[in-house]
């Protein structure tokens, strides 16, 4: 029996952070499925194979390798065994996974290895699309939202303090452009799923999201006599 928490929203919205607080709280695993598509999207930068090589990026996911392990209680991200896991958190690879993402063939591939990866234990998946495709059935959905001038905000102080040469005009643009495509893309795109609760963080802080989060998933657990 799993129990199964569902995290979705745009780029930014603080999705990664929350999740990771609210599962140690809670003692829940983490699946990042980002990690995943910015893996393919690595994999296929690496091989120089273009967004609409079909061939190519079928011949790829079919004999690609993507894991997500704990190491010494820091989660790390393997492609094809090689860790990856700083290597995918680059602009390059923000910008490439927005549109490799969108091909169907590789949502096809990885879609099935993250309900693979739910099935055991207490999991809180987020993503762009667990409550509306991956977990229809999740017993608890969010989606955690967050205004395009919030989350270059953001976005904008952490490039700052990792040292990197942007302004915020730049990174407005790439959020908005990034969720636009998550958004719009024909396959699962970036959307709430009707049963998910909305929670709009642009006012809050991280510890008032962690708490409403910890409350909607302990009354459910309660309701569930778990
Ligand atoms: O959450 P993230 O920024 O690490 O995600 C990287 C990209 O992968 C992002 O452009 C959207 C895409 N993605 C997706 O299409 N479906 C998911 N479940 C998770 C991420």
């Amino acid at each position: 029996m799993s129990f199964i928490v569902a995290i979705d929203g745009p780029a930014g919205s603080g999705k990664g952070t929350v999740t990771k607080l609210v599962a140690e709280k809670l003692n829940f695993i983490t699946i990042d499925t980002g990690a995943m598509y910015r893996s393919a999207a690595l994999e296929a930068v690496r091989k120089n194979i273009a967004p609409d090589d079909n061939e190519g990026l079928k011949k790829m996911m079919d004999n690609i390798s993507i894991e997500l392990k704990k190491v010494d209680n820091v989660q790390k991200v393997y492609l094809n065994g090689e860790d990856v896991t700083k290597e995918i958190r680059t602009p390059l690879i923000d910008e490439n996974s927005s549109k490799y993402s969108a091909i169907p063939y590789i949502r096809e591939k990885i879609t099935p290895i993250q309900r693979k990866m739910g099935e055991n234990g207490n999991v809180i998946m987020e993503g762009r699309d667990i409550g509306t495709v991956v977990f229809p059935d999740a017993d608890v959905k969010i989606f955690l939202d967050a205004s395009d001038e919030e989350i270059a905000n953001r976005r904008y102080k952490q490039d700052l303090e990792r040292g990197m040469n942007v302004t915020y005009e730049q990174v407005l643009e790439d959020i908005k452009l990034r969720n636009k495509n998550d958004s719009n893309r024909a396959v699962a795109p970036l959307k709430k799923a009707e049963d998910a609760i909305y929670i709009d963080s642009t006012n809050l802080t991280i510890d008032e999201v962690v708490d409403k989060v910890i409350e909607i998933i302990e009354n459910k657990m309660k309701e569930k006599n778990i």
